[in-house]
């Protein structure tokens, strides 16, 4: 499989190098994206300087920080037009572990048409969050579970492997969703397409360098999303349950 994995970047200097390292050591037949937004730190030009020295490496630059999702949608188009078969997302600051990759791998030669990487399962963890970090993690992918209908434990899981064909199925370039929201909308969708999604359990760490660029913001665009999502379908069953008996 001609793999490209997928790493966003926002003021990333400090954990670039170590992931990157560990990432080529562990899949060293991936091809690697790295997709900065004009980090003020100057990530994008240490990228640059890899890239320079590892045709396996490339860097996609972006004018403005404009989230996650826009990050991924343009690193995924770049993926796509160049015929990778399995496209993978993962953070830049170590949390997910490079040695993890394989399984997810693995699991996508096995069938799944999307592996997602679990803290929320059985032999998956979190290492080092303040148990706030914790709460918003678990109670989100609760929220999402229920509001959604998602039998998946860890419903914003950052570590993804799609099959090309899926993100092509599920036309991710119509997803709107800015934060970290943009992982629940992948998983709907794909979830929604009827396709196979398979949780493989990995450990999370949280960063030792830099700062999570999560927010408020964040935290609000997902709630939102979801609750109109879900109020969304349960109208549906509702009205196809009201079209069947006036029938
Ligand atoms: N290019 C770009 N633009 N990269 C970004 C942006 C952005 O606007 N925002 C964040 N990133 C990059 C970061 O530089 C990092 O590599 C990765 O996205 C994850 O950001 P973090 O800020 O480290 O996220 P986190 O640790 O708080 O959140 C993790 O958990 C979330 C909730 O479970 C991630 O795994 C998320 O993907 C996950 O949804
Ligand atoms: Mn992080």
């Amino acid at each position: 499989m001609r793999v490209l994995t997928i790493i966003p970047t926002y003021d990333e200097k400090q954990s670039l190098p170590t992931t990157l390292s560990r990432l080529r050591a562990a899949v060293p037949d991936a091809d690697v994206l790295i997709v900065d937004d004009n980090s003020p730190d100057g990530t994008g030009l240490l990228a640059d300087g890899f890239a320079a020295e590892d045709g396996q490496v490339h860097v996609l630059h972006r004018r403005d920080k404009e989230g996650l999702g826009a990050a991924y949608r343009a690193g995924f188009a770049w993926g796509l037009e160049r015929d990778y078969e399995v496209l993978v997302e993962m953070d830049a600051d170590g949390s997910h572990r490079p040695e993890d990759l394989p399984r997810l791998l693995a699991a996508v030669e096995d069938g799944a048409d999307l592996a997602v990487g679990s803290r929320w399962v059985p032999g998956g963890s979190v290492v080092n969050w303040p148990l706030q970090r914790k709460v918003i993690s678990r109670g989100g992918s609760f929220y999402v579970r229920t509001m959604l209908g998602l039998p998946y434990r860890d419903a914003t899981a950052g570590f993804k492997a799609f099959r090309a064909a899926t993100l092509r199925r599920i036309d991710y370039t119509s997803v709107q969703s800015a934060g970290y929201v943009f992982q629940v909308d992948l998983l709907w969708r794909t979830h929604l397409a009827g396709l196979r999604i398979v949780e493989v359990p990995i450990t999370f760490i949280e960063r030792v360098a830099g700062d999570s660029k999560m927010s408020g913001a964040i935290v609000l665009e997902a709630m939102e999303r979801v609750t109109v999502w879900g109020l969304t379908a349960r109208g549906r069953v509702l009205r196809n349950i009201a079209t069947s008996i006036g029938r």
